[in-house]
């Protein structure tokens, strides 16, 4: 949560930075800012909103200087305003920071009792207030870095600039994403790579307690023990470029439809070509007696669908647990246990910490992620790259899908590997399902304006009430997630067959039921709980197959699908999904890809 940019080159950096940070602002954009430093003064501009707000006040009123740092926020330590809008600048250091820090009422009491005043609520400032001082009496800005980090409590990344020296900028990270670039004549910091792709060509990622200094075509990267060191360089990859939505309305949008691009590219990476053998890191876990999956938001909802595959596919048991419950819980973990984490960002605090908590107890951790040099990546024993490419939107569409493929292709090597599947069958479900997977999308996203008609008559609804049974449940609970978080409407996905004990109060005239609801062995089950609903009032809207489609028509509106192959199902009906919660959100009139109070990496607890 929150993106920090920073820039230093032989012209005004200003303009570059915004753009930087605009490329930032899924990890926030409460407020934004942007600082320089020119003729010995540090300036700065800030302004409450998305970053357009601040791209407007630096237009009207350029700012000068070669040497910069910008911010985008997520508001945690008082609320977005301009005077808790970064950059802070206190005396001789202007500060952007992203992350939290715990211990900062301590340390703004000690620096209050020494007569120190602050202007935000944040405790970024406190950061400042510390390096401030900590410059003035060491006269170094790498060692006042060093210093006050070692006051620090908690998971920050920071860029600073110092009045005195127009040419450099500065940084540290603990347990808080930070890449740094050079080029010629110039360098650049950052939260992650797309912020700075348009202007370099590589990018090293710093390790927790580096600290950096940056000048014009050099960077110095010193580790936790004040040893000079060289991070590994790694190219900016082509989605990191890329710069827009292209035609479409929004990143989400413009997610949705690169899924099928995005399964091929998965099929190809995890499938040999010429063997035709599934190549993942899965085998420590065949012989484990349970697999733990743990996550949180979308990539919870991916767990809880992959246990039916665990479990019918390669006959393990299987428990799934919301990171943010797993951390603190005590749970009875042990080396039959197999661990499992997913997350597109690789930094959800929580899901960080349950891995951690994992493989603190010497058990080996396996993460599926996206983002592939993020701290989970770096932490699990074993990773699985979720080849998705940036994902911008703050509603999670091709991440998610992604994730089921490598949890699918998962359990499939796993069920290979157990000798529940022979390898022929293997390889029928290589031609037969996985295969059909990308081209089902394809066809989902065709039935896009029939699903915009409907959803169109969702965004004024109070509330929306989505049901499956089997793997269409957790998808359910996806879909009334999307709902929520992007047409704001108040959605819950339930099992269809719990709907009698309890939730059947809610419905009233009208009350949209959405129901997924495949022509498969519980069809007829989830057709009765829908018709249970009908029977009360409910607006039944039914997605459902071909085969589905006469019986389903009976009860309500419905809509086809495309008839693919069981395991294949939620991909189709995942994007269906999306496709009605972006369309009812554009029709309430909200920005899809910024939607109110979110961000979509989730650093703090
Ligand atoms: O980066 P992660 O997958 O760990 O993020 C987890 C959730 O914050 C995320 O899935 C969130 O629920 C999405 N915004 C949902 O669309």
């Amino acid at each position: 949560m929150c993106g920090i940019v920073g820039m230093i080159n032989g012209h005004p950096v200003a303009s570059d930075l915004v753009s930087g940070i605009q490329r930032l602002e899924y990890r926030g954009y409460d407020s934004a800012g942007v600082a320089t430093v020119d003729g010995g003064q540090i300036r700065r501009r800030r302004a409450v909103g998305p970053v357009s707000a601040l791209r407007s006040l630096v237009d009207q009123v350029p700012l000068p200087g070669h040497a910069g740092i910008a911010h985008t926020r997520w508001a945690t330590h008082g609320a977005p305003s301009e005077a808790n809008a970064h950059p802070h600048v206190v005396g001789a250091v202007g500060v952007v920071h992203n992350g939290i820090i715990e211990n900062h009422d301590e340390l703004r009491d000690e620096l209050l009792a020494i007569g120190r005043t602050f202007e935000s609520q944040t405790d970024t400032e406190v950061v400042a207030h510390l390096l401030d001082l900590a410059l003035e009496s060491c006269g170094d800005p790498m060692m006042a870095l060093r210093e006050v980090s070692t006051r620090l409590e908690g998971s920050f990344a920071i860029g600073m600039i110092v009045s005195s020296d127009p040419d450099a900028l500065y940084a540290t990270c603990r347990n808080g994403p930070l890449v740094v670039a050079q080029e010629p004549g110039a360098a650049y910091l950052a939260s992650d790579g797309s912020a700075i792709a348009p202007f370099v060509d590589a990018i090293q990622v710093l390790e927790c307690g580096d600290r950096a200094e940056l000048r014009r075509g050099h960077i110095r990267v010193l580790d936790e023990r004040d040893r000079e060191v060289e991070r590994p360089t790694r190219s900016v990859r082509e989605s990191e470029a890329e710069a827009g939505m292209g035609e479409f309305p929004s990143f989400m949008m413009k997610e949705i439809h690169e899924q099928p691009e995005v399964l091929e590219r998965q099929l190809a990476a995890y499938v040999d070509g010429a063997t035709g053998a599934i190549r993942l890191p899965v085998e420590t876990l065949a012989d484990k007696d349970q697999l733990i999956l743990s996550a949180c938001g979308t990539s919870y909802y991916a767990c809880l669908l992959a246990r039916y595959w665990f479990e019918e596919i390669a006959g393990m048991p299987c428990r799934v647990d919301l990171a943010s419950e797993l951390r603190y819980r005590n749970p009875a973990l042990s080396d039959r246990h197999g661990a499992i984490f997913v997350s597109q960002s690789g930094e959800t605090a929580d899901t960080l910490a349950a891995l951690r908590l994992v493989e603190s107890v010497g058990m080996r951790s396996l993460a599926i992620v996206n983002v592939e040099e993020s701290a989970m990546a770096r932490e699990a024993s074993f990773v699985i790259g979720t080849l998705a490419g940036t994902e911008r939107g703050v509603a999670s569409t091709k991440a998610f899908t992604a994730q089921l493929f490598a949890l699918l292709c998962s359990a499939i090597e796993l069920g290979r590997l157990r000798g529940r599947i022979a390898d022929d069958e293997v390889q029928s479900l290589i031609n037969e399902v996985l295969h059909t997977i990308p081209q089902a999308v394809i066809l989902t996203i065709a039935c896009s304006a029939r699903l915009q008609a409907y959803a169109e008559s969702l965004a004024s609804q109070p509330r929306a009430i989505f049901v499956g049974r089997g793997p269409s449940f957790p998808l359910a609970m996806e879909g009334a997630l999307k709902l929520k978080e992007i047409a704001y409407v108040h959605a819950e996905g339930f099992a269809a067959g719990e709907l009698k004990h309890g939730p059947l109060a809610l419905i009233e005239e009208g009350t949209p039921v959405i129901a997924i609801a495949p022509h498969d062995a519980l069809f007829e089950k989830s057709l009765s709980n829908v018709q249970e609903a009908a029977a009360r009032g409910a607006a039944p809207f039914i997605l459902t197959d071909a085969d589905g489609i006469g019986r389903a028509l009976k009860l309500g509106d419905a809509l086809v699908i495309p008839q693919v192959p069981a395991l294949a199902q939620p991909f189709a009906y995942a994007t269906a999904l999306q496709l009605i919660a972006h369309h009812a959100a554009t029709a309430a009139g909200n920005d899809v890809d910024r939607p109110r109070n979110l961000a979509k990496s989730v650093t703090v607890e």
